[in-house]
């Protein structure tokens, strides 16, 4: 097994994946069944790149020797149901993800001299900083618009139904 600083930290970032991965699924599930179709949308697709994290750092466990340590959630799916609530959530985990791995991208080349995985977390910093820019405008936008936001997605949802009903008959 090689390069073990590395292996360690890379499955301590595959299980934070995880919890935002479940995290952002329960959200999209909720705003979903509201009919706010576009954040759902949002929460949805996020989710699938974390899936995609996740997917990276096992690749690169296995690559080093290592074995994947799947299913350890750091803690429990918040059950959050307020919009502007997850926002927040989403915020706050985006923001300890780009610290987290930003430190850990040096660390692993300072135990372990391993400037492939300090590349994979450099790039992983890169998306979550995406996440976290696209995060803050839908919050910035729900306190901006207030409720009227939100509304217009459910509106949008029911005139899509309703169109469709239109064509058919
Ligand atoms: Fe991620
Ligand atoms: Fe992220």
């Amino acid at each position: 097994m090689r390069n073990p600083k590395s292996i360690e930290l890379l499955n301590r970032a595959i299980a934070e994946e995880e919890l935002a991965l479940h995290q952002y699924m329960y959200f999209h599930f909720i705003l979903s069944d509201r009919g706010y179709d576009l954040l759902a949308n949002i929460f949805k697709r996020i989710a699938i790149e974390e899936m995609k994290h996740i997917e990276a750092f096992a690749e690169r466990v296995l690559f080093l020797g290592g074995e994947v340590e799947l299913g350890k959630l750091p803690k429990e799916v918040e059950k959050i149901d307020d919009p502007k609530e997850m926002l927040k959530w989403a915020m706050a985990s985006e923001t300890e993800a780009i610290e987290t791995y930003s430190k850990w991208a040096i660390d692993v080349v300072t135990h372990d001299r391993d400037l492939g995985t300090q590349e994979l977390f450099k790039k992983v910093v890169m998306d979550e900083e995406r996440h976290f820019e696209i995060f803050e405008t839908e919050f910035l936008n729900l306190q901006k618009f207030g409720d009227q936001y939100l509304a217009q997605q459910a509106m949008e949802r029911s005139r899509r139904i309703g169109n469709i009903g239109t064509s058919q008959t």
